[in-house]
């Protein structure tokens, strides 16, 4: 098993659901902390609860989707540590509807939280841990919604689908210039967090379209879907061993081998894919 004790691990959405669930396994393995959220009173909540446990731990209130916040995130993460070893980019909403009605503001929140997110992280991080000239390790969250074809969640599918591909870019750029640095992509399946309720409070609440019947009823779906999915103590022990064995598509759920196959049978048939029988 790998050493953590005194490592220093960035995470930002680490107020809840993954993050945090990260934030918690890091904190027990010795890890020190500088975490970061768009949601204040759940970040403070974290920071008490794992100062209450001994961990070291700073925290930011920020907007990934600034992108000199993140810069300044990752200043003072490398003034108080002096270094950073695993940068985890993982803050994201989810999004769902039918693409032809989700409105435009929608679109752009998902692409620029989920994506331009990822991208701010790895702007404001590479350059820093490039300096450092040691072996350390940066990890973006996207999903396996990135891997396969989706129905019902375009704006979302989308973002994973590009988070997945600048990963992939990343790895490729960073192995070409001989950097220490390792890039990974966590691709989870469905974990209970507070995705679809975090997800609704930062959407334009005046717009008529999330007030509609057919939005509503997908939304329930949805919520209910997620609290089926994998209890986040499991997917912690698959996110670390994924880590551990240096897959580079950290993923949790063996079930959904068939859908990226899908995806990828449908690329080499040149075939159109079709609705996803659930
Ligand atoms: N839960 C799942 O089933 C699942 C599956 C695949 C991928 N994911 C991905 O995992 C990541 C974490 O999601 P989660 O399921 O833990 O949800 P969550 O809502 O429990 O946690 C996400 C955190 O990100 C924060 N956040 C959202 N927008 C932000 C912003 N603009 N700036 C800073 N922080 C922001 C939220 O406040 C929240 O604390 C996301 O990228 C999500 O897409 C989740």
């Amino acid at each position: 098993m790998a050493d953590y004790k005194g490592k220093v691990v960035t995470i930002t959405g680490a107020a809840s659901g993954l993050g945090k669930g990260m934030a918690a396994r890091f904190g027990e393995k010795g890890a020190r902390l500088s975490l970061a959220d768009l949601d204040a009173e759940n970040l403070g909540r974290l920071e008490a609860e794992l100062k209450g446990k001994k961990v070291e731990v700073m925290t930011t209130v920020l907007d990934v989707r600034d992108g000199e916040a993140v810069d300044q995130f990752a200043e003072r993460t490398f003034a108080a540590f002096g270094g950073v070893d695993y940068c985890i980019n993982n803050a994201g909403v989810h999004s769902m509807g039918t693409i032809w009605r989700i409105p435009a503001a929608e679109w752009k929140k998902v692409f620029e939280i989920n994506v331009m997110g990822i991208v701010n992280g790895i702007r404001a991080f590479i350059p820093r841990m490039m300096a450092q000239d040691r072996e350390c390790f940066i990890i973006n969250t996207a999903s396996n919604a990135g891997l396969q074809v989706n129905t019902g969640i375009a704006p979302y599918a989308m973002s994973k689908h590009a988070a997945v591909s600048v990963t992939e870019s990343l790895a490729v750029e960073l192995q070409a210039v001989n950097s220490k640095i390792k890039a990974y992509v966590f691709c989870p399946g469905l974990v209970p967090t507070g995705l679809s309720y975090n997800s609704e409070k930062i959407k334009d609440q005046c717009d008529p379209y999330f007030e509609t019947e057919s939005y509503k009823k997908l939304y329930a779906y949805g919520a209910r879907l997620l609290e089926k999915g994998m209890p986040m103590d499991l997917a912690m022990d698959r996110f670390f061993a994924g880590l551990e064995a240096d897959d580079f598509y950290i993923r949790t759920h063996d079930s959904e081998e068939e859908e990226v196959s899908y995806r990828v049978r449908m690329v080499l048939e040149r075939k159109r894919p079709a609705p996803i029988a659930k």
